[in-house]
């Protein structure tokens, strides 16, 4: 499919992966409508957009049935990233299921009504929990720890449904963790590695839960977004799931280390700290499938992309204690 002068509609798409992904569609000619309630995500990521007249923004929510309707109004093409995030769901665990599961039941059913010719659900490598061999194909088990990996995979579950009951061309994207310039840093949307940078930027602790063993398969933002771009464009990828993942492990100790060690600033240092409820001891992803489909390969090396996402916070024109002031630690409880 060519995406060049499509509409398309992200939901999620003044969030952190949503937002470059807007960056890319428009780069490649699409005409954007992005559906978000700003819950965690920010204008300000999508600020560069906004005197062109193939980008529009919708303050409105995936699971109002009328803000639904409306933006799927005129679409070709459907990114669904919209969700709230893994420690967002141990303390709110019935909304996280109505917006990551409930929500995507209604874009499904919306979209085929307005007879759109592609859905690209973004899911999550959450749904599998801890890796029980590794590298992680698509066939691995799906046993997730928490009720976010629950309601992603429910919501995967119905696109996949929804493209053998009704004929709609659902793909499902499972990206492992992504990371770069516009990640949270802040309350239970921050995650490890954006959190980690600011408060080494602020000579406080680095903050491991656990033995710091558990391990992680990053994956640089552009090239996610670049990802779920591939899975749209490819012919072949219509009812089918993907990882999309570095193909790189690393502990979450040796992360600590080396956030400390690239952000430079003497005074931080590593702490340990109970584990995370429901934390995922390991994931590694395996791509190869998506890979020679799509010829999509992740281009940016875990060195690279963890020194342009410093170099990105380090820009920031807020001062460094208002940074740390939002950035809550044990951001599940
Ligand atoms: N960040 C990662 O490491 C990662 C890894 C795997 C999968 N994912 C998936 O990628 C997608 C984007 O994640 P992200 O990291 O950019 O998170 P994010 O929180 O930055 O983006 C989610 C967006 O959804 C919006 N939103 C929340 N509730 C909404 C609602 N009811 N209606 C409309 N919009 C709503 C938020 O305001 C936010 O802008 C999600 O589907 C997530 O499950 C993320």
């Amino acid at each position: 499919m060519e995406l060049s002068g499509k509409n398309v509609l992200v939901t999620g798409g003044a969030g952190f992966i949503g937002s470059h992904l807007v960056d890319q569609l428009i780069k490649q000619g699409c005409t954007v409508r992005v559906l978000d309630n700003l819950t965690n995500g920010k204008l300000k990521n999508l600020s560069h957009h906004e005197n062109n007249s193939r980008y529009e923004f919708v303050m409105g929510s995936v699971t109002d049935p009328f803000d639904v309707a409306l933006v799927m109004e005129g679409i070709d093409v459907v990114f669904h990233l919209a969700c709230l995030g893994v420690r967002h769901s141990i303390r709110h665990p019935f909304e996280n299921h109505r917006v990551n599961a409930e929500g995507t039941v209604l874009l499904l059913q919306e979209a085929r009504k307005q007879h759109v010719m592609k859905f690209i659900h973004c899911s999550s490598s959450e749904v599998y929990g801890t890796a029980q061999w590794v590298p992680m194909t698509e066939t691995h088990p799906t046993h997730p720890c928490t009720v976010y990996g629950a309601s992603k995979l429910a919501g995967e579950a119905y696109a996949r449904a929804y493209h053998s009951t009704y004929g709609l061309n659902t793909v499902v994207i499972r990206p492992f963790n992504a990371y770069g310039p516009r990640s949270h840093h802040e309350g239970d949307a921050g995650e490890i590695i954006p959190k980690s940078i600011v408060r080494a930027m602020n000579g406080e602790a680095v903050l491991v839960f656990g033995d710091g063993l558990q391990t992680r398969d990053f994956t640089y933002v552009e090239d996610t977004a670049k990802g779920l771009v591939a899975a749209a464009e490819s012919d072949h990828t219509a009812g089918l799931t993907f990882n999309i993942g570095s193909n790189f492990e690393i502990s979450i100790g040796k992360l600590a280390e080396k956030i400390v060690e690239v952000v430079g600033n003497p005074a931080a240092h590593i702490t340990h700290l109970e584990n995370r409820p429901g934390d995922v001891l390991r994931l590694y992803a395996d791509s190869t499938t998506f890979c020679k489909l799509t010829s999509w390969q992740p281009a940016v090396s875990f060195d690279a992309g963890l020194a342009k996402t410093v170099q990105w916070f380090k820009d920031r024109p807020e001062k460094l204690s208002e940074l740390f002031g939002q950035e809550s630690g044990a951001n599940w409880q």
